[in-house]
């Protein structure tokens, strides 16, 4: 049986309901709902009544059935996925409609109670991922290979080219067929964008696209959905006819590119650009999303942050610049505790996809936010577990297995991952 939280979470997303008009439409209060959401180790979880449980059950079973071609993705895809179909490769956002990255979602749900590390499941027992990163990452390899670990996979790993034979002159179609006869999986991050759609024709083999150049970088886009999502859930928001505001270097950011895309794929948005003069978003995303009643403002101030439920910060990325200089991107680009508090609302949501630049003058999202509620990038980084967790369960056929493999986990991991995360309890 599925958990009390996934029935809900999934319930909500697919009647496309806020938490007030949800409980509303289950004739319970708000405050029941939130504490029936908590996860099963919070002191104020409480446990839905059997009554409830069928009524939401008896809801979704009427619910009419979602309508797809309506959200169909900004860009035609080689390889889309369709509601149900399994997932051969992940290259691009350009995959996935509204509908697929919400089903997707669920299974992240799903995935929670693991990611969090009361239960275990040895559903990937003997497969074995491929991570190669051909660039510099921390989360992004680190938590491919714990997503794949915590569902009973094991993982081998390259890094950089130095230590790769494409050093001695090693094409992708062959590092990349010789890698196929190793492992299950294969997760790529490379310098040049195509590179990893150019490893995925060499292979039957599942791909998974951890970031081509300035192309895309798909997954942290949809743990960035996943997170928003989650965020507007607790705050009574929908991503329909949100105000998202994305800032600093939009022309190399890929998890822009891959995110606004994504967004593209609800109605109503607004969609602030805020980047310094040479590194603005490139002109044809900004057509492509400008659909569906969204629109894009392109701003030059912090200023246009007035009114924005998500400030997506993002870092300058030199070591990709041509010709480009960060002349002009000084103080007024930060986004630090003293211009969220003077210019943005009480409940803005502040993220971004990490790392930031700590170093003085960068003028990258400030730690002067940590610990404060606003502050998003840590649930960003812990989302990334579930969500790819959710990408090679799908990706690998097993995702309707999860759910009856989970047993209770025998240690005891913290109550909280980090000193400030009770800031939201
Ligand atoms: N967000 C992200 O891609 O981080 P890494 O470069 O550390 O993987």
């Amino acid at each position: 049986m599925i958990t009390q939280q996934v029935l809900l979470r999934d319930a909500m997303r697919r009647l496309d309901m806020t938490r007030d008009a949800f409980a509303d439409r289950i004739g319970s209060r708000r405050r029941a709902l939130d504490s029936w959401l908590l996860p099963d180790e919070s002191n104020e979880f409480r446990a839905m009544p059997e009554v409830a449980r069928r009524f939401v059950q008896e809801i979704l079973a009427n619910a009419a059935p979602r309508v797809e071609v309506a959200t169909q993705s900004v860009y035609p895809s080689d390889n889309p996925l369709v509601p149900g179909a399994p997932l051969r490769h992940l290259l691009s956002v350009d995959q996935f409609s509204r509908e697929t990255a919400e089903d997707l979602f669920r299974l992240a749900d799903v995935m929670q109670p693991i990611a969090r590390r009361q239960k275990v499941t040895r559903v990937l027992e003997g497969a074995v991922l491929a991570n190669l990163f051909f660039e510099a990452s921390t989360r992004t390899r680190v938590s491919f290979g714990a997503a794949f670990c915590r569902l009973g996979g094991s993982v081998c790993d390259t890094t950089g080219f130095t230590f790769s034979s494409m050093a001695k002159g090693e094409s992708i179609h062959d590092t990349s067929r010789v890698i196929a006869g190793y492992a299950d999986a294969i997760v790529v991050r490379h310098p040049e964008q195509g590179a990893v759609a150019e490893f995925a024709r060499a292979t039957n083999v599942p791909v998974v696209n951890g970031g081509d150049g300035p192309g895309e970088h798909p997954t942290q886009a949809l743990l960035d959905l996943y997170t928003i999502q989650r965020e507007f859930s607790r705050l009574g928001k929908r991503v329909d006819g949100a105000h998202i505001a994305l800032v600093g270097d939009l022309k190399y950011g890929r998890t822009v590119h891959s995110l606004i895309k994504l967004l593209a794929l609800y109605k109503g948005v607004r969609f602030t650009l805020i980047a310094p003069p040479s590194l603005e978003m490139p002109g044809s995303i900004v057509d492509r999303v400008s659909r569906n009643g969204n629109v894009v403002e392109v701003r030059d101030s912090l200023a246009s942050l007035a009114d924005a439920d998500i400030v997506y910060a993002t870092r300058i990325q030199k070591e990709r610049f041509a010709e480009e200089s960060i002349e002009g991107y000084g103080a007024a680009f930060e986004i630090n505790r003293a211009l969220v508090d003077r210019v943005c609302k009480p409940d803005v949501v502040v993220m971004h996809p990490l790392p930031r630049d700590s170093r003085s003058g960068s003028h990258d999202l400030s730690a002067d936010l940590d610990g404060d509620p606003r502050l998003a990038i840590f649930r960003q980084t812990d989302n990334g577990i579930p969500v790819r967790m959710a990408i090679f369960a799908s990706l690998l056929g097993v995702d309707k297995l999860v759910q009856r493999s989970m047993r209770d986990a025998a240690w005891t991991p913290p109550v909280h991952i980090g000193p400030e995360d009770s800031v939201l309890d």
